[in-house]
């Protein structure tokens, strides 16, 4: 035996034990004690370095989905599979109070709203779950989450004044005792935030200070107790760190790269603060990200999500989450992993119907190339304990590290032990082009210099690696490797571990072992081995497609190019929150994702996706004889590459019979017949307010024009108002619906003109002249149609939320009259809405809205036939519906949307329901959003579908659509939950009543 292989045996024994071991508690100040390390007997701690829960030490790796934003809690699911197979280990939410509170004191969590049913998927998928009920959650949705209600309130919101404070009363209640009680180790919840980057400039602002005091306070009352309260700090400027209002645990958010989705390659240098704004803010606690940026949001006259998941995309995720681990974190939560859609009024001005947001995984749930590198990263910090208690030794681009002072090095790793992280990147991020060099390590054999057998080491432009050195796998251990590592496990007592570059770059890995006479090679002869030093030395230049076999002693390396690494995915067999990298795991390399396995007797049942016919390799226990894939057995044989078992599992069906919706019959309504004289509004609600408590007031007229005043917060607003004469020349307007808001007016069923808010201007102002022979001597009616792109945010916490949405002022010109009263409509019912399943938002106030035509089960019998594509020769709305049936196979899960082609000259805005849910908000002016993904459960796919369709045209000379398709997004064949949820929605008759 050489001293070198005693040294090695000896590392490894050492190394083992740290990772198995007793860890140490970081010195460190603490600030509050509750779940400090050490200090506490909760199940969830933490210390300068990582949460803990159980006792061990976890990387927190999470992403934000919004339930609300995909309202099929059938398709959860379907999310939290896709984040575990990455990874993720923990799911950030945020729950939204205008949707569970659409009426003051009328609380409703069915359905979508449901956190208990979020809670019990999550705890089923075994992922944690950090719960952020705001009040306030911003989340590019109306009123940042407040309900429209609260516009109603003098007292300013996100203070302490009493007419908020008691406001959020019963939700944080709610909230909190339904929380209670699945807080870890009883369910999945591991954190609750308390609001959302909410800014104080210290004690010199009581009134928030307060609050914040005030909100934990309930929170912590109503059993928010054996679980971190958190707090995300705008910058890490130590809001809520310690004194007044302090949290269990601080984080700080980031969104490096902005949000200016039209120039995807400009990136922003990386951020240098980070380390000094945690060492200044809350030292004690681990370096943790509550929201990290995790693509970009995009609004009308936007480019489209396809340059948010450019701007935001692999190489982003690349660069950026690596370089949050070089300056010493092992907690974030990237903001969004799903982003879903703003369907039914949610959304907030600034943004349209889709909020794909750029993420990893799509708003159609498709996987994007951000989700292959988040996945390599998540499975990497899975298995690499050492890094949690790691700190950062050393940074910098000096030539200590690298021969190329282009290359910015950072070492992490143990004082005392000899495991280290070398993080590497290219100075800046404005360097495309690739860089080569030697990296200078300080291993347990010494300094060394890799790689030792000649080449370089490569990144590509904008890419970082982590580089380990005297990193312990199994049994074994790496001495170091200029290929990174995606993973390891321990199966029949082989502990493999998988090495991964991009095609093109070589690599050198060197591992403590016996001899080369046993060492193995197949698959790809690209790589080769050698014995240097007494160390087993693994080298080569990968091409794309590269998958390599090395065997030696209990070692078995796989070494692949990076988008083959991509193929692979690493399930745990045991189903768990999976807190360590020791827990049974099998290696499945093929199929677009693999949800579960497990192994029952002999048989290991894979759960999983494929998108074509796929071929694939599973390395499982030997007592493993047979592999089923979604139920069905795969005839499987030995691989040659000497390990494990091939296959071949099928792919989807190859096509999806869609209907063609241009040549189904169509029946058509008039949707704005509030126009005419003689309608009748006696049901209407009488707009009969003169004052305001808010600080917003109307600018000119007598009564209050507010819809909000009047109980109706979502979507489009009518008004009539009257006035007696003909004396008038003109009226005088100021309409407020928030940005890209769009209205028509009306005078006696003749035109007047509309308007829209352009380049996001919030209010417009117009006087129309009334034309000779418009008016009467005796009543005359004016008509206004507008709508709204959902409340303001309150970002800044003043109030701006509360901006009218309406009729800011009126007058009549000449004649010195005045309206005699004026009416008003919104959504049917206002806040005693009927739709309790799709909630308060979804339905606003046009007509084919109030009366029912946009729901399933309506009887459009009456109706004219015609249809959309011809559209309507003059200003107004038309509602047109159809139906189709459905039948897509079991067992595929097809991403379906609509596709709308805008006629060029025509000017509409237009709303799609889909069985009743309004999933679309078109507005052919703005754009950029054509299609419209529609989630399965909102859209039947095994049975009948009703769909209804507004086409307000803002032009006398009207508007059609010039085409619309039901298109497929996405087909897989899928193992996922199967869902029937759209038999659960509310038809005509439940809402409405027997028949219209
Ligand atoms: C953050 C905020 C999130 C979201 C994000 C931008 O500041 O906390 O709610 O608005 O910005 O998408």
């Amino acid at each position: 035996m050489t001293l070198q292989l005693i040294l090695n045996i000896f590392l490894c024994i050492l190394l083992t034990t740290r990772v198995l071991g007793q860890l140490s508690v970081y010195d460190i100040p603490p600030g509050s004690p509750g779940f400090q390390h050490g200090n506490s007997s909760q199940a969830v701690q933490f210390d300068s370095h990582s949460l803990f829960i159980d006792g061990r030490r976890i990387f927190l790796f999470g992403g934000e989905f919004h339930p609300w934003r995909l309202p099929v809690p059938q398709l959860w699911s379907d999310i939290l599979q896709k984040m575990k197979a990455a990874n993720f280990n923990a799911v950030s939410i945020y729950v939204h109070w205008g949707l569970v509170e659409g009426k003051s004191g009328e609380l409703n969590w069915e359905y979508h709203r449901s956190l208990e049913e979020f809670y019990k998927v999550a705890q089923r998928v075994g992922i944690f779950v950090i719960a952020r009920p705001g009040p306030y959650i911003n989340a590019e949705t109306t009123g940042g989450g407040l309900p429209g209600w609260l516009t109603n309130i003098a007292d300013v919101a996100r203070t302490n004044q009493t007419g908020y404070v008691n406001a959020w009363q019963s939700y944080i209640k709610d909230f909190a005792q339904m929380t209670s009680r699945y807080q870890y180790p009883n369910g999945p919840v591991i954190a609750v935030q308390s609001e959302n980057e909410f800014y104080v400039s210290g004690d010199e602002d009581p009134t928030s200070t307060e609050y914040m005091v005030l909100l934990e306070k309930a929170l912590r009352e109503n059993g928010i107790d054996k679980v971190p309260i958190t707090a995300n700090d705008v910058y890490p400027s130590g809001n809520f760190a310690k004194g007044l209002g302090e949290v269990d645990l601080y984080g700080f958010d980031s969104y490096p790269n902005g949000f200016d989705c039209a120039h995807p390659p400009q990136w922003s240098e990386l951020a240098n603060y980070y380390i000094s704004g945690h060492q200044n803010s809350a030292p004690w606690a681990p370096v943790f990200f509550p929201e990290f940026q995790g693509g970009a949001l995009d609004g009308w006259q936007g480019v489209g999500y396809d340059g948010c998941e450019q701007l935001t995309g692999p190489e982003f995720a690349n660069v950026f989450y690596k370089n949050n681990v070089a300056s010493g974190s092992t907690a974030m939560s990237f903001y969004m992993i799903y982003g879903g859609t703003n369907w039914g009024n949610i959304l907030y001005p600034g943004v349209y119907t889709s909020y794909d947001y750029g993420s990893a995984i799509r708003e159609d749930r498709l996987l994007s190339p951000k989700y292959d590198e988040v996945k390599l990263q998540g499975m990497f910090y899975h298995a690499s304990p050492q890094l949690l208690t790691s700190s950062i030794l050393a940074s910098g681009q000096s030539q200590t590290y690298t021969s190329n002072s282009g290359v910015f090095t950072s070492v992490l790793g143990l004082p005392e032990g000899p495991t280290k992280f070398y993080v590497v990147r290219q100075n800046s991020n404005n360097v495309t082009t690739p860089t080569s060099f030697l990296l200078n390590i300080d291993s347990s054999v010494g300094q060394l210099t890799i790689p030792q057998l000649g080449g370089h080491i490569t990144l590509a432009g904008r890419e970082s690696k982590i580089l380990v050195t005297d990193y312990a796998f199994g049994s074994n251990f790496l001495q170091y490797s200029t290929a990174e590592v995606l993973t390891h496990t321990t199966i029949d007592s082989i502990d493999y571990v998988v090495l991964y570059v991009l095609p093109g770059q070589s690599f050198e890995a060197s591992f403590g072992s016996t001899s080369i006479n046993n060492v193995n090679l197949s698959g790809s002869p690209s790589v080769q081995a050698k014995v240097l030093n007494g160390s087993v030395v693994l080298f080569g230049t990968l091409s794309s497609s590269t998958t390599a076999l090395v065997r030696f002693g209990n070692t078995a390396v796989l070494v692949v190019d990076k988008f083959t690494a991509t193929s692979i995915w690493n399930p745990r067999t045991i189903p768990s929150f999976d807190l360590s990298p020791d827990t049974p795991s099998i290696l499945v390399k093929g199929p677009y994702v693999v949800r579960n396995a497990t192994i029952i007797g002999s048989t290991l049942e894979l759960v999983g996706d494929t998108n074509r016919t796929t071929s694939i390799l599973v390395v499982a226990p030997s007592t493993v004889r047979s592999v089923h894939w979604n139920g069905s057995p795969v005839s499987m044989t030995k691989s040659n590459l000497g390990i494990g078992l091939t296959g071949t599992i099928p792919g989807p069906v190859p096509s999806l019979s869609l209907p063609n919706l241009k040549s189904l019959k169509w029946r058509t309504a008039d949707s704005l017949p509030e126009v005419a004289m003689g309608f009748d509004d006696s049901q209407w609600v009488v707009a009969n307010k003169t004052e305001v408590a808010r600080s917003q007031k109307p600018f000119y007229g007598k009564v209050v024009l507010f819809a909000d005043e009047y109980g109706f917060h979502s979507g489009s607003f009518i008004f009539r108002g009257s006035f007696t004469g003909g004396k008038s020349s003109a009226v005088q307007l100021s309409l407020q619906g928030g940005s890209y808001f769009g209205y028509s007016a009306f005078i006696n069923g003749h035109f007047l003109g509309s308007n829209q808010g352009f380049n996001g201007s919030d209010i417009v102002n117009a006087t129309y002249s009334f034309l000779q022979g418009t008016l009467n001597n005796g009543r005359n009616v004016l008509t206004i149609v507008m709508d709204s792109n959902g409340l303001d945010t309150d970002w800044n916490a003043n109030d701006a939320f509360k901006n009218p949405r309406g009729i800011r002022g009126y007058q009549l010109i000449g004649g010195s009259g005045d309206f005699d009263s004026w009416k008003l409509t919104g959504n049917l019912g206002g806040e005693d809405f009927p739709d309790k399943v799709r909630g308060p938002l979804n339905e606003g106030g046009f007509w084919a809205e109030r009366s029912g035509a946009v729901l399933p089960g309506f009887d459009d019998s009456k109706w004219a036939l015609g249809s959309p594509f011809v559209g309507i020769p003059k200003a107004g709305v038309q509602v047109y519906r159809t139906s189709f049936a459905l039948d897509i196979p079991l067992g595929t899960d097809a991403s379906l949307g609509f596709q709308f082609t805008r006629a060029p000259t025509s000017n509409y805005r237009s709303l799609l329901f889909v069985n009743g849910w309004q999933f679309g908000k078109f507005i052919s002016n703005f754009g950029p959003q054509t299609v419209f993904p529609i989630p399965e459960g909102v859209l039947n796919h095994h049975g009948m579908n009703e769909i209804a369709l507004t086409l307000w045209s803002l032009d006398s000379s009207g508007a059609k659509i010039a085409d619309l398709k039901l298109v497929p997004l996405g087909v897989l064949s899928s193992g996922k939950e199967v869902v029937t949820d759209a038999m659960v929605s509310p038809i005509y008759q439940d809402l409405r009543g027997p028949s219209n």
